[in-house]
C-alpha cells in the first residue's frame, strides 16, 4: 500500500507584514502536528519547512528580479512552489518555462510544489484532462527525478473565490491524474507521489477533501491567513 504523508501548505501569496504575521507564526508554531502530516510554512521555527513561492529556471546570472534555487537554499528555505495560476495566468508563465523552472529547482536538491489546473470555461468545454495533462507532461517531459516533487492540483474557478471543488471532483481529477502517471511515468511513481488540493478549502470542506484517497494534501491560500482557523486543516480526518 502506498505510504504517502499527507502534505498540508499555507500559501501567504504577497499578503501580510511582520507585524500581522507574527500572530500567524505564533498559532503555526504551538499547533499540534500529526506526526503523518507533513507542513510547508513560511518564515517559521526549524521544526517546520518553509517554501518560496517562485525562482527561475537556471543557478545564476544576469536575470533582475528572479531567485533562484541556491538563493532560496541560503535562506534556509527547502521548498518552492512553481507554476501556480496566478504565475501562469496573471504573470503568464508558459507550461514550458514552469516545465525547465521545476526541473532545475529539483536538479538543485529544493522540494517542489508543482501547480496544474484548468480554467472555469476549459472545464466547462470538457477539457479538464487535456489540460492538466498537458500541463503536466511538460513538466515530465522535463523531470529526471520525481522524489521530490508534489503535484498541487488547483482548479483556477476555486482559487479564492469560496468555490471549493467538490471532493468528488477534486477526487475524479487526482485519480485520473495519477493514473497518468502511471502511463507515462511510472507505476511506483504514481503510488508514491503526493497530489493535494488546492482552492478555497476551508475549516468547513477540508474533512471530506482529506477522506478522498487520492487527496494527499492541501495548498491552502486565504483560509491559511486566518491564525484561529488554521489547526484545522493540518489534521487528517
Ligand atoms: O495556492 C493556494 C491557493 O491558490 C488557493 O487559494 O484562497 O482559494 O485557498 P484559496
Amino acid at each position: 500500500a502506498p505510504s504517502r504523508k499527507f502534505f498540508v501548505v499555507g500559501n501567504w501569496k504577497m499578503n501580510g507584514q511582520k507585524q500581522n504575521l507574527g500572530e500567524l507564526i505564533g498559532t503555526l508554531n504551538t499547533a499540534k502536528v500529526p506526526a503523518d502530516t507533513e507542513v510547508v510554512r513560511q518564515k517559521l521555527d526549524p521544526k517546520t519547512a518553509v517554501a518560496a513561492q517562485n525562482c527561475y529556471k537556471v543557478t545564476n546570472g544576469d536575470f533582475t528580479g528572479e531567485i533562484s534555487p541556491g538563493m532560496i537554499k541560503d535562506c534556509g528555505a527547502t521548498w518552492v512552489v512553481l507554476g501556480h495560476s496566478e504565475r501562469r495566468h496573471v504573470f503568464e508563465e508558459s507550461d514550458e518555462l514552469i516545465g525547465h523552472k521545476v526541473a532545475h529547482a529539483l536538479s538543485e536538491g529544493l522540494g517542489v510544489i508543482a501547480c496544474i489546473g484548468e480554467k472555469l470555461d476549459e472545464r466547462e468545454a470538457g477539457i479538464t484532462e487535456k489540460v492538466v495533462f498537458q500541463q503536466t507532461k511538460v513538466i515530465a517531459d522535463n523531470v529526471k527525478d520525481w522524489s521530490k516533487a508534489v503535484l498541487a492540483y488547483e482548479p483556477m474557478w476555486a482559487i479564492g473565490t469560496g468555490k471549493t471543488a467538490t471532493p468528488q471532483q477534486a477526487q475524479e481529477v487526482h485519480e485520473k491524474f495519477r493514473g497518468w502517471l502511471e502511463s507515462n511515468v511510472s507505476e511506483a511513481l504514481a503510488q508514491s507521489t503526493g497530489i493535494i488540493y488546492g482552492g478555497s478549502v476551508t475549516g468547513a470542506t477540508y474533512k471530506e477533501l482529506a477522506s478522498q484517497p487520492d487527496v494527499d494534501g492541501f495548498l491552502v491560500g486565504g483560509a491559511s491567513l486566518k491564525p484561529k482557523k488554521k489547526n484545522d486543516y493540518i489534521n487528517r480526518c
